[in-house]
């Protein structure tokens, strides 16, 4: 088989590198990858954007399967402008993306079907949100730019007035230009997050193990928001939390997918709250969380193509749910200086060599090339580390281990992933 991952990310990092391991995989093309991918995939210098040059090239190489990373190519119609050319993909048509394109469409599907969410109202009027605020007593409460924003949409807001301010940056200055056009203002809910990321077809799902993001900068979850800093899996997660999303969260929105002609197919990804009520959705993602996708394929024992193949192909419900390895992933990412603002790029990045790859140890590259035969860093995140441990304090020492062998000026790491469910397990 021919297969074209889409992306330059850790995720599609991890990815090729658990495509590039199966047997039916005759040739790997990444476009437009990175340093790291191109040790598994050839990467081809197109832009995860340019979805027209992206089908082109599909086309003439003749791909069994594409497999598309990011949200941004699969909203602007990826998976669309594929099928009419009769090349199969992994990843949903822009109708069923929108589940995380438009906040509003997710959160008003959510309210029609009755799946468990914290409460909410949708603004587009500067004077009608203010108002709401006015009238709330409950504060920290959650405003959300309804549109992609590369991570940044999302803010709690301990107060009124803060809320008030961001409101009428989102809506009257346009500070995320169209995407803050549309706002959800949400009720805040406590708990803890964890990631739930399921394959479908739009018919049958099989849920992959729950994994728990770190997306603050910052130990102790301080700082700004990032596209993710660290991660760990699988969550502990009582069996009945595992039912009630299966049951009341990830079928039913599969279904009313479906229902209104928007049938899903590729990862859906549930960022969810275990509350005290129970699994709520904060969000659905519409592909593999990074960096989950490293943490959860680490331990992905099969061979994942036939899985991909089942989603592109409508066959899924034939397939057995995957196995994974019994140990735990530790996934610790590597920031450049001034992310998430301003990242600086250019810095020589030391040490890779040195680190000791095999099935239960990858870095995983984001952000980096190679500048006369050195790798160098090119974005905010720069790679990630991800290690196997037969427990988590095991795992969180080796993927620190090699972390700290690697090099850059001004690295940003988080010290604390996974500290917090070591505290609850003992
Ligand atoms: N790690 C968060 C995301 O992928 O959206």
């Amino acid at each position: 088989m021919k297969i074209l991952v889409v992306g330059g990310g850790g995720r599609e990092h991890a990815l090729c590198w658990k495509i590039a391991k199966s047997p039916k995989v005759k040739h790997l093309f990444c476009a437009p990858g990175n340093a790291g991918i191109a040790q598994v995939a050839q990467c081809v210098p197109i832009s995860a954007r340019d979805i027209a040059q992206i089908a082109d090239f599909a086309v003439r190489e003749k791909i069994d399967l594409v497999v598309v990373g990011p949200e941004e190519p699969l909203c602007a119609g990826l998976a669309d402008l594929l099928q009419k050319r009769e090349i199969r993909c992994f990843g949903p048509s822009a109708a069923a993306a929108e589940i995380e394109g438009s906040k509003v469409f997710c959160k008003d599907l959510l309210r029609r079907h009755r799946v468990p969410t914290p409460g909410f109202q949708t603004f587009n009027d500067t004077n009608q949100a203010i108002a709401f605020l006015e009238a709330q007593d409950e504060f920290p409460i959650v405003v959300k730019a309804s549109g992609l924003a590369a991570g940044k949409g999302v803010t709690i807001c301990n107060d009124r007035n803060e809320a008030k301010l961001l409101v009428k940056k989102m809506l009257e200055l346009r500070s995320l230009g169209d995407a803050g056009s549309q706002i959800v203002i949400e009720e805040f809910v406590k708990g803890s997050e964890i990631s739930v990321l399921a394959l479908t077809d739009g018919n049958a799902i099989l849920p992959l193990e729950p994994a728990r993001d770190h997306k603050r900068l910052k130990d102790g979850d301080a700082g700004p928001n990032t596209g993710g800093m660290g991660v760990i899996c699988p969550v502990p997660t009582p069996h009945r939390f595992r039912l009630q999303i299966e049951q009341q969260i990830l079928l039913p929105v599969v279904h009313a997918m479906n229902r209104e002609n928007r049938k899903f197919k590729g990862v859906l990804y549930a960022g969810l709250i275990l509350s005290p009520k129970g699994p709520m959705v904060l969000e659905f993602n519409c592909r593999f969380g990074d960096p989950e996708a490293q943490g959860i394929l680490l331990r992905f024992a099969d061979d994942i193509v036939p899985y991909l193949e089942a989603v592109a192909d409508g066959t899924l419900e034939k397939c057995e749910g995957p196995r994974f390895d019994p140990r735990v992933s530790v996934t610790v990412v590597a920031a450049s200086p001034g992310y998430p603002d301003n990242p600086e790029t250019g810095l020589p990045i030391a040490g890779l060599q040195s680190i000791d790859e095999d099935d239960t140890l990858r870095v995983f590259h984001a952000g980096t090339k190679l500048s006369e035969g050195k790798f160098v860093t090119t974005g905010g995140r720069v790679l990630a580390v991800s290690a196997l441990g037969a427990d988590l304090m095991e795992a969180r020492a080796r993927a620190y281990d090699a972390m700290d062998a690697i090099k850059f000026v001004g690295k940003q790491i988080r010290r604390d992933i996974g500290i917090r469910e070591l505290a609850d397990a003992t």
